[in-house]
């Protein structure tokens, strides 16, 4: 559906990725001049010799698309190239690359990505250069992004020196729909069971955050096919302790546990990150209390103070509010109140001067949710703990060597956006895309 309104909201600037976007606008120029046939013979004797005519032009309309759409990717593949190298320059004078002055909220690329590779297996998926009135889209280059980091990981697996070790999923939308859990027959059981058999570590970093023997029920009832999968299945318990759950952004970890057949607590002192254990806990105390009375506000604000509507809940290191009674809260209300307080949060660590401290706030499709840490912290500290013992030969484990799959990547209100900072990401927008990544994945290895 295009309506003028959608149209309208998704130009809305916090739910675009500025890299995307830009390649989108370099494909859309060959799109508009070579797309169509303007032809060297104006004159037809009938509309049976045009029609003859412009099917015949067809297959070289589509030539020129695909080489020009090439040479844009070989383009962009360059400059990421150059980015690269003038990142790995530690010393000296080292000038910003240009494709960082192009677009300015670029980030470090972990490995080569090879999008003309990319673009052509796309391509012949989703029929970019055949299509005349529809140009290159953000979900054709989202795919294609996500295609090239398949085959650089592929190609790095191979080749080495570095080998992907680390695979970290996003829970809800990405595993399984919203708010929904996974059951032994959904796809994805049987390619996360072939990467745990292969000897991959696999976590799911959710920001569905609950501590302790309560966490282990909960996030059992979330991803019982799995579990029961490999209860039942014959693979061995050095194998099955290579799946963790890390929930709450960064907060609770949790490693499978052959004896009791379930998910394991582990305490923060045995995992948390020099940074994490440094956080000063009256600052998060003012933090939750100050956000916890902005939320508050905005709930009456945009009257969903009526108790049957919505409720907020408050959890040690997390602040959420939530619709009730089959309520749903207008999409308007969930971006402005995850915008009003992506705001508050930033007013409130400069104010107390504790930048160290990591937090987040995300609208989850139907709530808004506030945590303190985030992804990149949830990974990195999966990273480093997984490598507590720097002996052991898969140790240690680089952000060039870690994956995270997720649903949230635009810049403010998603949260999945964070693990960009430790990890190679790629981008789905349904457990269906996961499954499909992960088919990819595996059968290039
Ligand atoms: P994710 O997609 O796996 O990161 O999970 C996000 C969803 O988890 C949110 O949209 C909430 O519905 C749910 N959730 C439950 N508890 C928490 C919490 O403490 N913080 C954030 N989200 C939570
Ligand atoms: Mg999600």
């Amino acid at each position: 559906m295009t309506s003028r309104y959608r149209v309208e909201y998704s130009l809305k600037s916090h739910r675009r990725d500025e890299f995307i976007e830009w390649i989108k606008a370099l494909l859309a120029v060959p799109f508009v001049l070579h797309s169509d046939i303007e032809s060297e013979k104006l004159e037809f004797n009938d509309l049976k010799e045009y029609e003859y005519f412009t099917n015949k032009k067809e297959l070289d309309i589509e030539k020129e698309c695909k080489k020009r759409y090439f040479e844009v990717f070989q383009d962009v593949e360059k400059l990421i190239d150059n980015t690269r190298a003038l990142n790995e320059k530690n010393n000296g004078f080292v000038p910003i690359s240009r494709l960082k002055k192009l677009v300015p909220s670029i980030g470090e690329f972990f490995t080569r990505l090879p999008l003309t590779e990319a673009f052509l297996v796309e391509d012949e998926r989703r029929s970019i250069s055949k299509r005349r009135l529809v140009s290159p889209s953000f979900n054709d280059v989202r795919q294609i992004l996500n295609t090239a980091q398949i085959l650089q990981l592929q190609k790095d697996y191979k080749s080495g020196p570095t080998k992907l070790k680390l695979i970290t999923f996003d829970g809800d939308v990405t595993l399984y729909e919203d708010g929904k859990s996974l059951v032994k027959s959904d796809p994805i059981v049987s390619r996360l069971m072939k990467l745990l058999e292969s000897g991959f570590f696999i976590a799911v970093v959710t920001a569905a955050g609950y501590p302790g023997q309560q966490g282990s029920i909960q996030y059992y009832s979330r991803l019982k096919g799995l579990i029961d999968a490999i209860n039942e299945s014959d693979l061995p318990p050095s194998k099955r302790s290579n799946l963790l759950v890390m929930g709450g952004e960064s907060n609770y970890l949790f490693r499978y546990d052959n004896e009791l057949k379930n998910f394991k607590f582990i305490d923060g002192k045995d995992w948390y990150l020099p940074l994490m254990i440094n956080w000063d806990k009256h600052h998060i105390e003012n933090i939750m209390e100050i956000i916890f009375n902005h939320l508050s506000n905005l709930r009456i604000k945009f009257n969903l103070h009526d108790d049957s509507k919505t409720l907020i809940i408050r959890k040690e290191r997390s602040i959420g509010i939530i619709p009730i009674n089959g309520y749903k809260i207008i999409r308007e209300y969930l971006e402005e109140i995850v915008l009003s307080c992506a705001n508050k949060l930033n007013e409130i660590v400069n104010q107390l001067a504790c930048q160290d401290i990591k937090v987040c706030s995300f609208n989850g499709g139907s709530d808004v949710w506030i945590d303190i840490g985030d992804k990149s912290l949830g990974v990195e500290s999966l990273q480093k703990y997984l490598c507590q013992d720097e002996n052991l030969e898969f140790c240690p484990i680089r952000k060039s060597e870690s994956l995270h799959i997720g649903d949230q990547f635009a810049s403010v209100g998603a949260n999945d956006f964070k693990a960009r900072l430790s990890a190679c990401t790629a981008w789905i927008a349904s457990p269906k895309e996961t499954v499909e990544i992960l088919d990819q994945l595996i059968g290039g290895l």
